[in-house]
C-alpha cells in the first residue's frame, strides 16, 4: 500500500475524498497522515473523524519560510509517505522544498490547466464566458500551478453559473479524479520519470480526462 500524506490549509473535503477512497475501495494506497499549517484547518476534524493521523505545522511559529518548510519536510518525513497530495494547501513552496519532495508531490488546482493560474478561478472563467472550466492533478515543480497535468475533470459552464454554483461541481469533479490520481500512481499506472509523466510505461501527452456528465 503507498503510504500517502495530505496537506490542508483549509475545510479539507478533497483529503476526506482521498481517504475515503482509500479506505473503501481496492485503492492502493491509504493515508498515513493528515498535515494542516493552521491549527484551526476544518480538515483536522473531518480526518480524525476517518482515524487518520493529523498534526499541524503551524506557520505562524515560524520566523521565516524555509523553517516552516523545513519543519513541514521533517513532518513528511516521520509519517513514511512515498506520496504528498497537496489539497488546498495555500501555501507557495520554495524550488528547495519542491526539489527536496520532486517527483512525489502533487497538487489540484481548480481550473483546466494551463489555463486559469492563481486564484479566483471560477469568477475568472465565468467572466471570460468560457464553455468549459474543471480541475487538474498535476505535478508540483517550481514553477506556481505550472507543472505536468496528470488529470483533468471538465464539465461545461452553464447559463447562470455563478461562482459559488460551478464552485459546487468543480468540487465534486475533484472530489472523483484526486483519490483516482492517487490510485494510479500506487498502481504504477501513472510514473514520474526525469522531470515527465508516463502513462502505462508511455510519455503522457495529454492529461487524462474525466468529463461531467452531470454537468453537461
Ligand atoms: C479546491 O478547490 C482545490 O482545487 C484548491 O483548493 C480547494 C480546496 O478545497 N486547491 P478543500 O479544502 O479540499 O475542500
Amino acid at each position: 500500500m503507498l503510504p500517502v500524506a495530505v496537506v490542508i490549509s483549509g475545510r479539507g473535503s478533497n483529503m476526506e475524498a482521498i481517504a475515503r477512497a482509500a479506505q473503501a475501495q481496492d485503492s492502493g494506497y491509504r493515508v498515513v497522515r493528515v498535515i494542516a499549517d493552521r491549527p484551526t484547518a476544518g480538515g483536522l476534524a473531518r480526518a480524525a473523524a476517518l482515524g487518520v493521523p493529523t498534526s499541524v505545522v503551524h506557520l505562524k511559529e515560524f520566523s521565516d519560510r524555509a523553517g516552516f518548510e523545513a519543519a513541514l519536510g521533517n513532518e513528511l518525513d516521520a509519517s513514511g509517505a512515498a506520496l504528498v497530495a497537496l489539497a488546498g494547501f495555500m501555501r507557495i513552496l520554495s524550488p528547495q522544498f519542491v526539489q527536496r519532495f520532486e517527483g512525489k508531490l502533487l497538487n489540484i488546482h481548480p481550473s483546466l490547466l494551463p489555463h486559469y493560474k492563481g486564484l479566483d478561478t471560477h469568477a475568472r472563467v465565468l467572466a471570460a464566458r468560457e464553455s468549459h472550466h474543471g480541475a487538474s492533478v498535476h505535478y508540483v515543480t517550481a514553477e506556481l500551478d505550472g507543472g505536468p497535468v496528470i488529470m483533468q475533470g471538465r464539465l461545461r459552464v452553464r447559463a447562470g453559473d455563478s461562482p459559488e454554483s460551478i464552485s459546487a461541481r468543480v468540487h465534486a469533479l475533484e472530489h472523483i479524479i484526486y483519490p483516482h490520481v492517487c490510485s494510479l500512481i500506487a498502481r504504477r499506472r501513472i510514473e514520474w520519470r526525469r522531470e515527465s509523466v508516463y502513462f502505462d510505461g508511455a510519455p503522457l501527452v495529454a492529461p487524462l480526462i474525466e468529463e461531467s456528465d452531470a454537468a453537461a
